[in-house]
């Protein structure tokens, strides 16, 4: 979550105006930042939260998000109906319970646990919470098996691409535990086997791999990085485990892959996770976490709470959460079945690629990834464009409401900056091709007038976007 910090009343304007025609008490207005003594209508205070939100942008052309923006309206009534039941009431709630453990087992199956392995895993708020847990599960594990092996004492430590997401920086920062990343290079913008491995020492606690890059969509190789992995334990000792964070691409690989070998079929594969609320086609905010085996999670970060007399286990950062999304999920699973989900799939690999392959055809484009593994990708302007940057047309693309975020990459790379397109469900052809008219539009109008460098705060601005 965002952090906000207290607003000094004395410098802003601290009233907000309500619209008289809602006014049904004396008052016409209320304190911006601290509660009113007196409340108002229901409609009132409908109409006013409304009033105020029309300035967000619109949620549906917005291609800069992984979250779902649309759920049909069946989806949407059982949210609605289920947004009060509290998923950590197991007791109360022992139906929503079941369905959390069916879609826990669906998972574990699309991920190809083996067969009594008593694969393991639970909801989550999103991915972040669940490579909190993953992590956390790897750093335990690690701190148990140094006795016995009588190494590792120093400081332990997580391998991964650079273009990891904030949430492992995350990780890192609260538990301690030294980052080392692997940079992006021109032509390696993603984790590979040997750069991996080549980080990996006793104090390792395990390596992520990425299906796929929150930067442009590509998957990491992690049969490579395991066999990588592999050479290394034979050769040094070392055994090093794999989490792959599946943020997008665990729910859309299993259908758009099947054959791809990523997940549990790779020995080395401890743990997984994956937002529902990506491309598991749910609302914010619910991800999922699954461990191969019982043992892959140590037991003495599993607390117990009550449960039809009886106790089960949980492991979670936050204690109360609505069961709308774990509902939806198993709406959608119901409601879709393999098929469904290919096909919504299908449709926005097939919408990605037209769009990359048209933008390729341009002329001043140059494609990085063309949305082949997620329906996601990233393009940037040829070296000897120099007129305008992909921050002008980003900014250009805004005056209709298409939100198409252009950024820099990580350290070694930050003078490459790129656009990225992610294509969701709802996300038509019709809707692409009104985009790549209006792409040609701004690209015409910006090589007839070169921009000039904007002052330093706003190209601070422009660079900040958070993936
Ligand atoms: C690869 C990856 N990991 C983790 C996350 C964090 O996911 P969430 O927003 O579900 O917390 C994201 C979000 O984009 C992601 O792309």
């Amino acid at each position: 979550m965002p952090l906000h910090t207290q607003v000094d009343e004395s410098s802003r304007d601290d009233a907000i105006e309500v619209n008289p025609v809602y006014v049904q008490e004396l008052s016409a207005e209320i304190p911006r930042y601290r509660l009113a003594e007196h409340g108002m209508l229901p409609r009132t205070a409908l109409q006013l939260v409304r009033d105020e939100l029309i300035l967000d942008g619109n949620a549906r052309l917005n291609l800069a998000t992984f979250v779902t923006t649309w759920m049909e309206p069946e989806a949407e009534q059982l949210m609605a109906e289920c947004v009060a039941k509290n998923m950590i009431d197991k007791d109360e709630y022992p139906q929503t319970a079941e369905l959390e453990r069916r879609c826990v087992n669906i998972l574990s199956s699309l991920w190809n646990a083996p067969r009594g392995s008593q694969a393991t895993g639970c909801s989550t708020t999103g991915s972040s919470e669940a490579c909190m847990l993953g992590g956390m599960a790897l750093l335990w594990r690690w701190r148990t098996r140094r006795p016995a092996t009588g190494s590792g004492t120093g400081q332990p430590n997580l391998v991964m691409g650079s273009n990891v997401q904030v949430c492992w920086e995350k990780f890192c920062r609260y538990w301690q535990v030294e980052p080392r990343y692997v940079p992006m290079v021109p032509g390696r913008l993603h984790l590979r086997g040997a750069e991996a491995a080549a980080r990996c020492d006793e104090n390792t606690i395990g390596v992520v791999a990425i299906m796929g890059s929150t930067m442009d969509g590509s998957y990491e190789p992690v049969q490579e990085i395991s066999q990588a992995l592999d050479r290394l334990q034979a050769e040094r000792g070392h055994d090093v485990p794999i989490h792959v964070d599946g943020a997008s691409g665990g729910f859309v690989a299993p259908f758009l892959q099947p054959d791809l070998e990523w997940d549990f079929r790779i020995p080395r594969v401890a743990s997984i996770n994956a937002s529902g609320h990506k491309y598991g086609l749910v609302y914010p905010g619910v991800g999922w976490v699954m461990w191969r085996t019982p043992d892959a999670l140590p037991d003495n970060l599993v607390f117990r709470v009550n449960y039809l007399g009886g106790e089960m286990p949980t492991f979670a950062l936050n204690f109360s959460r609505p069961g709308a999304q774990v509902a939806a999920q198993y709406y959608n699973f119901v409601r879709l079945g393999r098929q469904g989900y290919r096909r919504v799939h299908q449709t926005c690999r097939d919408v990605a690629l037209h769009l990359s392959g048209e933008i390729a055809k341009m002329g001043p484009f140059e494609l990085l990834t063309e949305g082949r593994d997620l329906p996601v990708f990233a393009f940037k302007l040829r070296d000897d464009v120099t007129g305008y940057s992909v921050f002008d047309l980003s900014e250009r693309l805004r005056m209709r409401g298409w939100q198409v975020p252009a950024y820099t990459f990580p350290a070694d790379m930050t003078d490459t900056a790129v656009m990225r397109i992610v294509v969701r469900n709802g996300f038509s052809l019709d809707l692409a091709n009104l985009l790549l008219d209006d792409l040609r539009r701004h690209v015409m109008v910006l090589e007839h007038h070169p921009q000039t460098q904007p002052p330093p705060e706003i190209q601070r601005k422009r660079q900040a976007f958070k993936h």
